[in-house]
């Protein structure tokens, strides 16, 4: 058994890191060359990224195909390790083509900064101030960020909402703040610290927390598709489907599996345009459960029968920080996908979303999820032996 306690280990360089824990844990020397290949990143570049860096972690890079939104067409990146989940995505974009595609609401790129105000005395009086002082306080906020500002963003407005709590009345202020194309964090962050000062002089009370919140409601993304039934595989399979949407709008531990199926789609190309996962995460199982845990799409029949479906989450992507400018395949995806916005990102996100989540409710309504992958899987082994 080794000891975990290392001190300085993030001063070591990635080499004698790799040395250290090779003498811990006893790796050998193919182990060792896996863990020094870095793909198309130099060491020093991944070393810069997080701390305690010792090796970089490849996964797949597939492109999802046949998808149309809003009347143009997509090749769409995907960094996942599950079996068919591109290959289905693919099959059953094809089957809104006929109507279409996807049709996506346009995307208000508005992220919220909370700023978190306790020990107040008098929470009536408090909000008043602020009222008040409402433009002040987003001229401050815009003040942080004139670079925002001069291309049309910065914060826009200010929710003032008292809330009860453990520890006494609170009061929690929502700076909003038009973001454009970035997800949002650095701008949202600087702008929650800069009026913080403000608002306890202006509440004679203590601010403590100062940021982001991952629950995007001022970020909605929406989309709506008709499926084909036949393609589906006929109007038992649209039957099948419709029950899988019942059970899920009946059952939480259901309801769980059907976004994850959503999610499938969605993180994938988080992934794979340098996103945080993390926070798209976060955000889409909270709206989720506003009104007790429930799926996040919607389903129903059309007069012909086919199946029209319906997906709405919060989805902060940015195209611009983080990683998304710097990860050489984040850069490839934007190319990919042949787009220069966030709010275009988004609705690509909720259409693979949808799209996903419909392939996973088609193979779990007919054949089985695990009879699917068995026929995927004797399709690559014959490939193999043709090989
Ligand atoms: C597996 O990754 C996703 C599914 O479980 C989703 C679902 O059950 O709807 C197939």
């Amino acid at each position: 058994m080794y000891s975990s306690k290392i001190s300085g280990f993030y001063k070591l360089s990635i080499e004698e890191r790799l040395n250290l824990i090779k003498e811990k844990v006893g790796l050998d020397a193919n182990e060792i060359n896996i863990l020094k290949n870095f793909g198309y990143y130099k060491p020093e570049e991944m070393d810069i990224l997080i701390e305690n860096v010792i090796a970089s972690y490849q996964l797949p890079y597939s492109i999802a195909c046949n998808f149309k939104i809003n009347g143009k067409d997509y090749l769409i990146p995907m960094v996942i390790e599950e079996p068919s989940v591109v290959a289905a995505a693919s099959n059953v974009a094809r089957m809104t083509r006929k109507s279409g595609g996807f049709h996506c609401d346009s995307i208000k790129q508005i992220m919220i900064g909370q700023v978190q105000i306790v020990n107040i005395n008098d929470v009536e009086n408090a909000v008043k101030k602020i009222e008040d002082n409402k433009e002040k306080l987003i001229k401050i906020a815009n003040e942080q960020d004139p670079i925002l500002v001069k291309l049309g963003g910065g914060a826009v407005d200010l929710e003032i909402r008292p809330i009860e709590t453990i520890k006494g009345p609170m009061i929690i202020i929502h700076l909003l703040v038009n973001v454009l194309d970035a997800m949002g964090a650095n701008a949202v962050n600087t702008m929650a610290e800069a009026v913080a000062h403000h608002l306890e002089e202006l509440t004679n009370g203590e601010v403590y927390l100062r940021i982001i919140s991952n629950l995007a409601t001022h970020r909605m993304a929406r989309c709506k598709a008709t499926f084909d039934k036949d393609m589906l595989g006929g109007p038992e399979v649209v039957e099948g489907i419709l029950y899988a949407y019942a059970f899920a709008k009946s059952d939480v531990y259901r309801a769980s599996t059907h976004n994850k199926g959503i999610m499938n789609g969605i993180i994938a190309l988080t992934l794979a345009t340098g996103n945080d996962t993390r926070a798209i995460e976060a955000g889409a199982h909270t709206y989720a459960s506003l009104n007790g845990y429930s799926p996040l799409s919607k389903f129903s029949k059309d007069s012909e029968g086919n199946l029209v479906g319906e997906l709405e989450l919060p989805l902060a992507l940015g195209i611009i920080g983080g990683l998304t400018k710097t990860h050489p395949l984040a850069k490839i995806s934007l190319k990919i996908l042949g787009i220069d916005n966030a709010e275009e990102l988004a609705q690509i996100a909720v259409a693979l979303g949808l799209c996903q989540n419909v392939a996973a409710l088609r193979a779990l309504a007919s054949e089985g999820i695990q009879a699917g992958h068995m026929r995927l899987h004797k399709r690559k082994e014959q490939k193999k032996i043709k090989n």
